[in-house]
């Protein structure tokens, strides 16, 4: 009789790590079968969608029959509120999160309790990519609550084999003396909340060197290379980036890994990546930029197909994980584009000319306004001490000659007092719509 031991025994979240590249497009194609039957059956908007594109889901007898297949948008979710998507009876939906969106009804999604352990398991294989390991401390600074940045964080890391420190978001003085006392080795947060935890250390006293923190998760927002340089500078940490979304899963569709540090890897054995063109819908080769879209191959309560996430990448081969695509840290969302005398403008391009100016803390908002028929920006920062008038118009032409530079488009720059820029302890706020509606 032969037994297997639970100490030798390969844990879950490593489970399809190994597949060759064979192995993981036979197991995608399965899955995808499979899920987009369940859909089908399941669930009357996909019913309805996958009548009216004229496809059955019999059909589906290659990777590339996916293109086939209609999209499913923010929009869709919305007009099946709050549970129309799901494609179980929902007392077998033992959890729910929804994210806000700036307007309108939040969308809802579900987990049975099988989607809660893939998703840890995706969870723990990202910590492991980026440096965490069995028996870390982990605190986990992204909120707790309907956000569902916590809790897949807090569920990933303990099926690790972490230690969870469940802080969430917010009492930010608490969270560096929590740091100091309990001496985790990773932290989960977004990047900008993170950089108020770094001031406050520097406000306490604390160097943020000499703690026992070594790697860094961000995600759930954008963020640059310019502020990767600025978090390893200021600490002894590996600072690695996260990427995830509600409708999909949560955080841990893509992680980026610490032994390389070159874009994310995508989970490709539970969601499945394509890249379209954001107006045509038209699918890119692998290599060119356009708009990130996931089918979920595994989940149960609440499958999508081609779900059009509006964050701008492109796919490039494996390199930590060979069989899995890396995406390309997404440098904005099709929504987060600004057009500022017709020259586009994402708030990811004004970080990095903001941290490349000496004086300047790593904050900022873009506030755009239409006064006339032209939009205009207008960036706001903050110098890292109190400087007097010209000081601050000095700055300010600086900023502004390099964004028409390097950019292309001529910005106002307001300089403003330490503090003065609105702080958060989830996602920042980069930008500031003050257009007229309609
Ligand atoms: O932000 C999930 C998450 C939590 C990811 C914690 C990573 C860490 P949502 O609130 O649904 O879910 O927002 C999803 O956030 O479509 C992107 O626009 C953005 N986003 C998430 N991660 C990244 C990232 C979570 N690493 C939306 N880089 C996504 C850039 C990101 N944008």
């Amino acid at each position: 009789m032969t037994t297997t031991s639970p100490t030798t025994a390969s844990p879950s979240w490593r489970d399809g790590l190994e597949l060759s590249l064979d192995e993981l497009r036979a197991r995608q194609l399965a899955r995808l079968q499979d899920s987009v039957r369940r859909a089908w059956e399941h669930v009357p908007h996909y019913r309805r969608a996958l009548d009216a594109a004229g496809v059955h889901p019999d059909e589906i007898r290659d990777l590339a029959d996916l293109a086939r297949l209609p999209f499913t948008s923010k929009d869709d979710l919305r007009a099946n509120y709050p549970f129309g998507m799901f494609a179980v009876p929902r007392e077998q939906v033992v959890r729910v999160h929804a994210s806000s969106g700036t307007t309108g009804k939040p969308t809802v999604v579900g987990y049975t309790q099988d989607d809660l352990g893939t998703w840890a398991d995706v969870m723990a294989r990202s910590i492991h990519a980026a440096g965490g390991r069995p028996g870390d401390v982990v605190h986990v600074a992204y909120g707790y609550g309907l956000f569902t940045g916590g809790l897949g964080a807090h569920y990933g890391a303990e099926r690790l084999g972490c230690t969870v420190v469940p802080v969430s978001g917010g009492m930010t003085e608490r969270q560096v003396q929590l740091i100091v006392d309990f001496q985790p080795r990773v932290i989960m947060v977004t990047p900008s909340y993170f950089l108020s935890i770094l001031d406050e250390m520097e406000r306490q006293g604390v160097d943020p060197k000499g703690t026992s923190l070594r790697v860094g998760i961000f995600g759930a927002e954008p963020w640059t290379e310019s502020m990767r340089r600025e978090v390893e500078e200021r600490t002894a940490m590996d600072a690695v980036d996260i990427y995830g979304l509600s409708e999909v899963m949560g955080p841990g569709v893509a992680q980026e890994a610490a032994a390389t540090k070159d874009g994310l890897h995508v989970w490709e054995d539970h969601f499945y990546p394509e890249v379209v063109d954001p107006l045509t819908g038209e699918v890119l080769p692998d290599g060119e930029r356009g708009e990130i879209v996931f089918t979920s191959l595994t989940k149960q309560a609440m499958p999508v197909l081609r779900y059009r996430t509006r964050d701008l990448t492109r796919l490039l081969p494996g390199t930590a994980y060979p069989a899995f695509r890396r995406m390309e840290k997404v440098t904005g969302r099709t929504d987060d584009l600004m057009i500022v005398r017709g020259v586009n403008v994402f708030p990811t391009q004004v970080e990095e000319l903001v941290l490349a100016e000496e004086g300047l803390a790593p904050y900022f908002q873009c506030v755009l306004t239409r006064p006339g028929r032209l939009d205009e920006l207008t960036v706001l920062v903050e110098t890292l001490e109190p400087v007097g008038d010209d000081a601050r118009a000095a700055v300010a032409g600086r900023l502004s000659g390099r964004v028409k530079e390097r950019i292309g488009t001529s910005v106002t720059v307001e300089v403003r007092d330490p503090g003065g820029i609105e702080r958060s302890v989830g996602k920042a706020r980069r930008i500031v719509d003050q257009r007229p509606r309609g």
